[in-house]
């Protein structure tokens, strides 16, 4: 009998993909998608490590998997990602009941790892080395490549795929995990990502995501020369049959001209910018170690503006890292005024062991002078982002259809007309009455109202109809 998995993700859009990954390669070996933990023989946690909450939420998750353990003892517990690679054996210590341990640069031996396991019936853990463990190179090939052949069956969407062009970071922030937990930067080669783009437009791909930690850092050699992401952009905006290009998230020193311009000119990359400045503090900002100044932030802002009009730019924020003053914080918000972001994720500080804000700083900002911060911040946010989306009433737009709103899928599997989703090419979110047979598509919608989150459109004709 076929063994079945079921695999569980929290996280970013990298652990997105990694699942996916994961998904391909199990199905590749003969396994079955289960329909829950309790159907499965292989329960897998694709774990994230950014916030405290994140592993919280796989920690209960695991704690409540143990009666189900006790029940069928051969039942397979794995713990992949990032928190993976940050706690190790500890996870061993805590939830005694898992048998699998594998960070992010190992969860291409997935299956190799699992027939270990089911035959040895003993736990495995297999993580890559401490970024000052050995030298760079080795701590790098610690850190195993890997992107596979990409198969429809394990994406959540046909028209839709994200690539990833590099791993890892190098820019330590002093408040974040990433560049522990996921390695040294390291970039795709070039033609290996224009040839995946390729399948994945073959496929029926119409959208793809370009992903790496500071994507705008991608650097590689192609035909003898070293190449960058504008470059990139100008190759994959030649593939046929793909429609729109998108890439996240960008490092904001990184933001040079060329890739403005690229943005500008090429007709398939969107006009969309993921850019986070995660304060508008100078105080702030160093304590960060973000490498730039809250004026230069500005300033870039304004060359985007410039270069390329009508941009959607959106940012990520930190409220509450250490030492962060009611004036820092006001510097925050008016920055955030200045931006006129299309959205911004505002995040509460999280302190994470084995950072350097962890190590030299005093977390003294209290849970609820966070909260209140972020929820402030998050109104001004708000009210900007409905400001934003007025313009685009009684405009038409192009949107590429994503398909069902999670609140119609079943109506969908009955073929009537439900609640479609589908996104502008400045990622702004498009909700219409239409043929779930749309999805895929581009189509050109007329907007009758807006709130900060989403654009309504009129009904869509049915596909096929003059
Ligand atoms: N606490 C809170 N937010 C964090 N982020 C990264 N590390 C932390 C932390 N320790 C946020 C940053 C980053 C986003 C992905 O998560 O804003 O851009
Ligand atoms: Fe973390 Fe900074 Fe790297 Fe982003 S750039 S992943 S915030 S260290």
């Amino acid at each position: 009998m076929p063994r079945r998995f079921h695999i569980e993700t929290v996280g970013c859009q990298m652990n997105v993909l990694d699942s996916e990954l994961v998904t391909a390669s199990l199905l590749a070996a003969g396994y079955e998608a289960a329909r829950n933990r309790r159907e499965a023989d292989v329960v897998l946690f694709n774990t994230c490590s950014v916030r405290q909450h994140a592993e919280d939420k796989v920690y209960s998750a695991l704690g409540r998997l143990k009666h189900l353990k006790d029940q069928h003892p051969h039942k397979i517990i794995a713990v992949l990602g990032c928190m993976a690679q940050k706690d190790q054996a500890g996870i061993f210590k805590r939830a005694p009941h898992v048998d699998l341990v594998v960070g992010p640069g190992q969860i291409g031996r997935l299956p190799l790892l699992l027939a270990q396991v089911a035959a040895a019936r003993q736990p495995l853990m297999e993580v890559s080395l401490g970024r000052r463990a050995a030298s760079r190179a080795e701590v790098e090939q610690s850190f195993e490549a890997y992107d596979p052949i990409r198969i429809v069956q394990a994406r959540q969407s046909v028209h839709q795929a994200m690539v990833r062009v590099m791993f890892g970071c190098d820019k330590f922030c002093t408040y974040c995990i990433v560049p522990s937990v996921r390695g040294p930067e390291q970039s795709r080669p070039f033609d290996e990502i224009e040839s995946e783009v390729r399948q994945l437009a073959d496929q029926g791909c119409v959208e793809v995501t370009l992903l790496g930690q500071t994507v705008n850092s991608y650097q590689a050699t192609a035909g003898g020369r070293r190449v960058g992401l504008a470059d990139l952009l100008y190759r994959l905006n030649s593939v046929e049959g793909l429609r729109r290009i998108k890439f996240v998230t960008n490092y904001p020193r990184g933001m040079g001209d060329d890739l403005l311009q690229a943005v500008r000119d090429l007709q398939k990359v969107a006009p969309y910018l993921h850019v986070p400045a995660q304060s508008g503090s100078n105080a702030i900002l160093k304590r960060m170690k973000r490498g730039y100044a809250v004026e230069e932030y500005r300033q870039l802002l304004e060359r985007i503006r410039a270069t390329v009009p009508g941009a959607a730019v959106t940012s990520d924020f930190i409220v509450g890292f250490c030492g962060e003053t009611e004036q820092d914080f006001e510097q925050t918000v008016d920055l955030v005024r200045f931006g006129r972001f299309k959205n911004s994720f505002i995040f509460k500080y999280s302190p994470r062991a084995g950072t350097k804000a962890d190590e030299l700083f005093d977390a003294d900002v209290p849970e609820d002078v966070k909260r209140r911060r972020n929820n402030e911040l998050l109104a001004v946010q708000n009210a900007i982002s409905q400001e934003e989306n007025e313009p685009f009433v009684g405009r038409a737009v192009e949107i590429l259809v994503e398909g069902p709103s999670k609140a119609a899928e079943k109506q969908a599997r009955q073929g009537s007309i439900v609640q479609l989703t589908g996104r502008t090419a400045c990622d702004r979110i498009v909700v219409f009455d239409g043929d779930p047979s749309l999805a895929g598509r581009m189509l050109q919608v007329e907007i009758e109202s807006a709130n900060s989150f989403t654009l309504f459109a009129r009904p869509a004709r049915r596909p096929g109809t003059a």
